[in-house]
């Protein structure tokens, strides 16, 4: 049965552009993708259709955490370290946990479903290197439901040895991966995975661009996200003018490409990624906490750089899409704040409807999927959260009808407390309901 659904839509159409339906009604086919959305209540293509009032709440599209690690929640709060030294004394000693598969899988269950409590319907994640452990998590993804696209981490030096792989040695395991959760629905992909080019040969990175291109993969990796990674990497790898060229002589540089973090980018390698059509990944909360520096987001932004959102746990330390939201705006004034003082000009921070778009549509066209995902238009899976702004009200009286939606999805993004993700809906269906379930 098809479902209409009411509510107040928030509809990110591009980066300063959004729709909202303050009583919208969108129409739900029986496979779960969107008919109509519309301020009318449309007639039914025929069939029938379960009515679903939500009334006055918000209703917007599933989040979409564009990077972070699975296999770091378990140390999220810790770790006060730059990059380098951070890996080494926290990442990789828990990444070497992961070689136990059993409690990888009760790890990714517990993963995916808080995500989906905190709204977000889409992730893409780092596995690690152990090829079970990565079949464990598409497992896990495909039992709750919700949409993953996962990699299995390439390293093979500057890592402890556990967690190296030739080449040789992984393209069986990748290619297996591939066979086994590519596509075996909408929900579920592969993500081509060189962890960054410090812990990569070339041939691992040739090895990495090439299963991109061969299976049309997305590949994610790390990027310009701190100063003596770009120094170690420029060491590594002699005779490059800089961090991108290493990925773009290797072949990891196309509209396939998911760059996490990119704070230090030069101008001429912001031009490339924007030719190249590849999206920088902003992961605003764990660029403060390793004090990596902070995205220049509107000069990039203005530059035509396409740009998606991601939680980066553990480095960011909670998988909150909403908190993330937030930080990006802030992390935007912080800059703007430098900016001024450094005497130089300065334009407006980031919007509220510009980090929904970043969390939503950004993140679909990131992965190439914006005519399946992002926002609500036709033919589109309905994947949507309902947002229950009562419990952001710090009294908790009632929503005014003087907020505009905007207003009241702000207060969400700032005050996003128990009981504001009311359900979060994939493909049509809730696959969580706050009233079934605690976060
Ligand atoms: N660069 C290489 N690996 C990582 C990682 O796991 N987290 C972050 N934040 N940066 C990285
Ligand atoms: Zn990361």
């Amino acid at each position: 049965m098809g479902k209409i659904i009411r509510g107040t839509f928030l509809n990110p159409l591009s980066h300063d552009q959004i729709q909202i339906l303050q009583s919208g009604f969108m129409r739900i086919d029986d496979d779960g993708r969107i008919e109509s959305i519309s301020s009318q209540h449309l007639p039914g293509k025929g069939g029938n259709y379960e009515f679903i009032d939500f009334e006055n709440l918000l209703i917007i599209p599933g989040l979409i955490d564009t990077h972070t690690h699975l296999s770091q929640f378990g140390f999220a709060g810790i770790g006060n370290l730059p990059l380098l030294p951070w890996l080494n004394k926290y990442t990789f000693p828990e990444e070497m946990k992961y070689r136990d598969t059993e409690l990888a899988y009760r790890r990714a269950l517990s993963f995916f479903q808080r995500c989906l409590n905190l709204g977000t319907t889409t992730v893409v994640a780092y596995i690690t290197a152990h090829v079970e452990a990565t079949h464990a998590a598409f497992g896990a993804a495909e039992k709750t439901g919700i949409r993953a696209f996962l990699g299995q981490v390439l390293m093979d030096r500057n890592a402890p040895p556990e967690l190296c792989v030739s080449a040789k040695s992984a393209l069986p395991q990748v290619e297996a991966l591939i066979k086994t959760w590519h596509q075996k629905n909408d929900r579920l992909h592969f993500v081509s995975t060189p962890r960054f080019a410090i812990s990569c040969t070339a041939e691992l990175l040739v090895l990495a661009g090439d299963l991109a291109r061969n299976y049309d993969l997305p590949l994610q990796t790390h990027i310009s996200e701190n100063l003596d990674e770009i120094s170690e990497t420029l060491k590594l790898y002699p005779g490059n003018k800089d961090y991108l060229e290493v990925y773009e002589r290797y072949g990891c540089i196309g509209e396939f490409s998911l760059l996490g973090h990119g704070i230090h980018l030069t101008l001429g390698e912001q031009h490339r990624i924007k030719d190249a059509g590849a999206s920088v990944v902003h992961c605003p909360t764990s660029n403060r906490f390793l004090g990596s520096g902070a995205l220049p987001y509107r000069e990039m932004v203005n530059r035509g750089v396409k740009i998606a959102l991601g939680t980066d746990v553990a480095a960011g330390y909670d998988l909150s899409m909403l908190h993330e939201a937030r930080e990006a705006i802030e992390t935007s004034k912080t800059h703007n704040m430098i900016l001024t003082a450094l005497g130089r000009p300065v334009e407006n921070a980031m919007s509220i409807a510009e980090a929904l778009y970043l969390s939503t549509l950004g993140g679909a066209i990131a992965l190439r999927k914006e005519n399946s995902l992002g926002n609500f238009a036709e033919g589109k899976w309905a994947d949507f959260v309902v947002l229950d702004d009562l419990h952001a009200l710090p009294f908790k009286e009632e929503v005014s009808e003087h907020d505009s939606a905007i207003e009241r999805l702000s207060r969400v993004l700032y005050r996003p407390f128990g009981g504001t993700v009311h359900s979060t809906w994939v493909g049509g269906k809730s696959i969580y309901n706050s009233k079934g379930a605690s976060t």
